[in-house]
């Protein structure tokens, strides 16, 4: 089942120079493709936006917060289960319970710098991928 999904590599990638190792990791995956790629600057209402399930939660301001502290890089990638996929791929949010191999595993520092941020379903990935890339068909 081809599909596609919003991946968000966060300012600590960026910083950290890891762009390229992340996006290579996506990339290798056999019959995933990055189809649109943005670096930009969020500001606070296009995170309101994007994090609105989570309005209220005791993470969301630091999160919010961490998201402006630098470039992000916003991508669009198509392929089978490539949703499911991703999230594997990220591994948990929290980058000390996550696997040595995972993205969270191999470069993640604490719960708020976890590299990544991965659509977790379908209604979720049409609904941010409407959020970051408007023009999309
Ligand atoms: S929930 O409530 O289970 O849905 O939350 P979770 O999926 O674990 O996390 C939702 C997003 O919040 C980020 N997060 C944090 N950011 C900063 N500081 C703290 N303490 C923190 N805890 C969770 C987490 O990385 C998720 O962001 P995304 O961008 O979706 O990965």
């Amino acid at each position: 089942m081809s599909q596609r999904t919003l991946v968000l590599l966060k300012p600590d990638t960026v910083r950290r120079g890891l762009m390229g190792e992340v996006i290579s990791r996506i990339e290798r995956k056999a019959g995933w493709t990055v189809t649109a790629l943005e670096l930009r600057s969020l500001d606070r209402a296009i995170l309101e936006q994007h994090y609105a399930e989570h309005i209220g939660k005791p993470f969301y301001e630091p999160l919010v917060e961490f998201m402006q502290s630098g470039p992000i890089v916003a991508l669009v990638v198509e392929g089978e289960r490539v949703i499911e996929g991703v999230r594997r791929l990220a591994g948990p949010t929290d980058p000390i319970a996550a696997e040595p191999g995972s993205i969270r595993g191999d470069f993640g520092t604490i719960v708020r710098e976890n590299m990544i941020h991965a659509s977790d379903s379908e209604e979720s990935a049409e609904r941010e991928l409407k959020t970051f890339f408007p023009g999309l068909v």
